[in-house]
């Protein structure tokens, strides 16, 4: 099986599509903003994932500017500030736990992720950027984005945006922006049994 050496120096198998190594976060963000039309498709892609029982108990709350972006951009933490405030938009990302009839959704958090990757892969495909972001003030997501904290758990944010270049931020902030390495597939995929 052939490989090939993709940009940031992700080695794959010819077989493999080239959108999942293409997908990468970048911190660089440009000031060009979204078009309304763009943030739709990207919303489009995220409702098309797959979900237990398609009950898509995903939820995305977003902001691009005004005062509900100076309220999101306040939930992150000091080091996201240092670079997602320049994105276009921040979108605040919940999984609903609780259906109506009070029983949890045991899958919420894992057809969360696969709406997230929807997204994430079609922004690439639409020449754009995202990067997830844990370093969030989990609490203050709920007030930011008016989402009852009874049926959501705050998953993460997200940074949308046109990519730039590395050399237009900080030193500092560019460290840790690319991160290429993966664990071996025959450490985390196993025919048959995990312990012998
Ligand atoms: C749920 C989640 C939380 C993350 N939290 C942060 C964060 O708080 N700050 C940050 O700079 N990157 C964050 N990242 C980005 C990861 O570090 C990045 O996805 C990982 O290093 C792999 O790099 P890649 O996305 O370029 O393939 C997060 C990613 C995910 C999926």
């Amino acid at each position: 099986m052939g490989e090939t050496n993709f940009r940031n120096a992700r080695v794959a198998s010819d077989l493999l599509d080239r959108m999942f190594v293409e997908r990468w976060s970048s911190k660089a963000f440009t000031d060009d903003r979204l078009s309304e039309q763009q943030i739709d498709v990207l919303f489009e892609a995220a409702h098309w994932a797959p979900s237990s029982s398609n009950r898509q108990p995903w939820l995305f709350v977003y902001a691009t500017d005004g005062p509900d972006r100076v309220r999101f951009n306040s939930v992150l933490n000091e080091g996201n500030t240092l670079w997602a405030t320049r994105a276009s938009m921040l979108v605040l990302v919940f999984a609903r736990v609780v259906d109506e009839e009070g029983s949890s959704i045991r899958t919420a958090h894992f057809d969360t992720g696969a709406a997230w990757m929807s997204l994430a892969l079609q922004a690439n495909r639409m020449g754009l950027n995202t990067r997830a972001m844990g370093g969030i003030d989990l609490d203050a997501a709920y007030t930011a984005a008016g989402v009852p904290r009874e049926e959501f758990q705050t998953i993460c944010a997200i940074a949308v945006g046109v990519p730039g270049t590395l050399d237009d931020i900080d030193p500092d902030i560019a460290k840790g922006n690319i991160a290429n390495d993966r664990n071996p597939i025959n450490e985390i995929a196993f025919p048959g049994s995990y312990l012998e």
